[in-house]
């Protein structure tokens, strides 16, 4: 494999394979000093077109902890300032011989452009409302790892669904992985058609939907991709769909509660639920170092030497 572009490009094996290796690096993660030297004399660049804590320090430490160089590309003060053009801008970087870039853009499509430009590999941490890989096999391993196999498994992804690059990816690597998913969300934050989106219902009903939950993954409310009053008020979805206190009551025994992360608390999820034992948020960033170790690892690590 050269790229990461889409959880599609693994498959069930695939997927399979790079949450084996991620064992092994959450092993070396726990070490006094984590870090082994697979990728000494690469490099790696991540290049950021929009905003993000976990996924670029993720990545980079993911880099570090395997001894590449890593190389950090923030659009401001950078010659994009000046109109330089996204072509131009990832021919830059690929001719001082970097082995990966590591992308998001507000854009969907925009890393597989970039992969045609390039000699590097690329991986795609983020493409407009597309999709976001890394983070689904983050979450199937916190999932495989809590519950020891996401095989049968009832997962309901709730909330902004239509804007969710995570939403989009989930779907496909959990029902990948033998998960039944089941979108929960108000009508105006679905996708116009979910023809083939590998779900097995889509229900407005969270309190019929999480007695029955092995996992309830709650999405960001995107507010800055919304550019229509698609909600009445952040209270009336709070109301209808958040994951309130009173609402977690309602999970069944060893589930799981999730979040990608930046979590508006109060909105989607109830503060104090997000930090009760039942919630994972944060093992999946802690998982997302290893995972991001493996993925660098298998794109990088058996290369011949350039
Ligand atoms: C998400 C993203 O940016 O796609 N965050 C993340 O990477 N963990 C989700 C979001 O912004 O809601």
């Amino acid at each position: 494999m050269r790229h990461l572009l889409s959880v599609a490009d693994l498959g069930a094996a695939g997927i399979a394979e790079l949450l084996e290796v991620s064992d092994s690096f959450v092993e070396v993660s726990e070490r006094a000093i984590p870090k082994v030297p697979a990728l000494r004399g690469k490099t790696v660049v991540s290049l950021f077109y929009e905003d993000s804590t976990r996924t670029r320090l993720s990545f980079e430490t993911a880099a570090r902890r395997l001894s590449a160089d890593v190389m950090n590309f923030s659009v401001s003060g950078s010659s994009v300032a000046k109109g330089e053009s996204l072509r131009d801008t990832v021919q830059t970087i690929d001719a001082m011989g970097v082995d990966a870039v590591v992308v998001r853009h507000s854009s969907a499509g925009v890393p597989w452009q970039v992969a045609n430009w390039v000699g590097c590999s690329v991986v795609n941490a983020g493409d407009g409302w597309h999709e976001h890989p890394t983070q689904a096999l983050l979450d199937c391993y916190t999932v495989r790892r809590a519950r020891g196999s996401l095989e049968g498994l009832r997962v309901a992804i709730v909330g902004d669904v239509k804007h969710s690059r995570v939403a989009r990816s989930n779907v496909l690597a959990f029902s990948t992985m033998g998960a039944e998913v089941t979108l929960v969300a108000p009508p105006t934050l679905l996708p116009p058609s979910l023809e083939g989106w590998p779900v097995v219902a889509v229900s407005h009903d969270i309190d019929d939907v999480l007695p029955k939950a092995d996992v309830v993954y709650l999405l960001r409310l995107q507010a800055e991709r919304q550019s229509e009053a698609l909600l009445p008020s952040l209270r009336e979805y709070t109301a209808c769909y958040g994951l309130t206190r009173r609402r977690a009551d309602l999970l069944a025994d060893g589930a799981l509660v999730m979040h990608p992360g930046p979590m508006n608390r109060g909105v989607e999820i109830a503060a104090e639920v997000a930090d009760l034992p039942l919630s994972v948020i944060t093992r999946q960033v802690a998982n997302g170092v290893a995972v991001r170790m493996a993925v660098l690892f298998l794109l990088l690590g058996s290369a011949p030497a350039a």
